[in-house]
């Protein structure tokens, strides 16, 4: 092995490493992001798309009952603007499942959620739009 290649093997692994925390840190921020919401801390506001913006007007009139003025959680529903409804774990089907269809309670002890009359799947879309701008503005993607 020349000295050269030593070099570079070494350069290689140390960016391999690099981006592996990288990585690791920025999902660690994440999660110290939601544990601080779910303390009551306020969520941060980002400025919204107009398409997520229209979401945020539905989301008051339609689901903030449960889930709260900007997704916080109430003692009826959990908050959106969570880790535990990061993309990853809870995808854009889950929510036109939860308004088509309602919701098992399964993750908290709020009960159930019921199906959601009166709102079509193009307002879903938009109020996950305004959802997942919001998650992403507090650090969860
Ligand atoms: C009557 C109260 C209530 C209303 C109104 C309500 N929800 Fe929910 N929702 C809940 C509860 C309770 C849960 C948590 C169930 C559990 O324990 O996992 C939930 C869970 C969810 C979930 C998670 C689904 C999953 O797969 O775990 C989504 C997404 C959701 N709600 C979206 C909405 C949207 C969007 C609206 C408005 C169109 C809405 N909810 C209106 C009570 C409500």
């Amino acid at each position: 092995m020349t000295r050269k290649f030593q070099i570079y093997a070494g350069l290689a692994a140390l960016a391999v490493a690099g981006g592996g925390l990288y990585i690791l840190s920025d999902r660690h921020a994440g999660h110290e992001m939601a544990k601080r919401l779910t303390d009551g801390a306020p969520v941060i506001l980002p400025q919204l798309t107009a398409n997520a913006a229209e979401g945020q007007g539905l989301f008051a009139e339609n689901c903030a009952v449960c889930h709260g003025k900007n997704a916080v959680g109430t003692e009826q529903g959990p908050p959106l603007i969570h880790i535990i409804y990061e993309t990853g774990h809870h995808g854009d089907p889950s929510f036109y499942r939860a308004v088509a269809q309602g919701v098992r309670g399964h993750h908290w002890r709020f009960g159930d959620m019921p199906a959601i009359d009166g709102v079509s799947e193009a307002e879903v879309g938009k109020i996950i739009a305004y959802i997942r701008e919001t998650q992403r503005a507090n650090g969860i993607n």
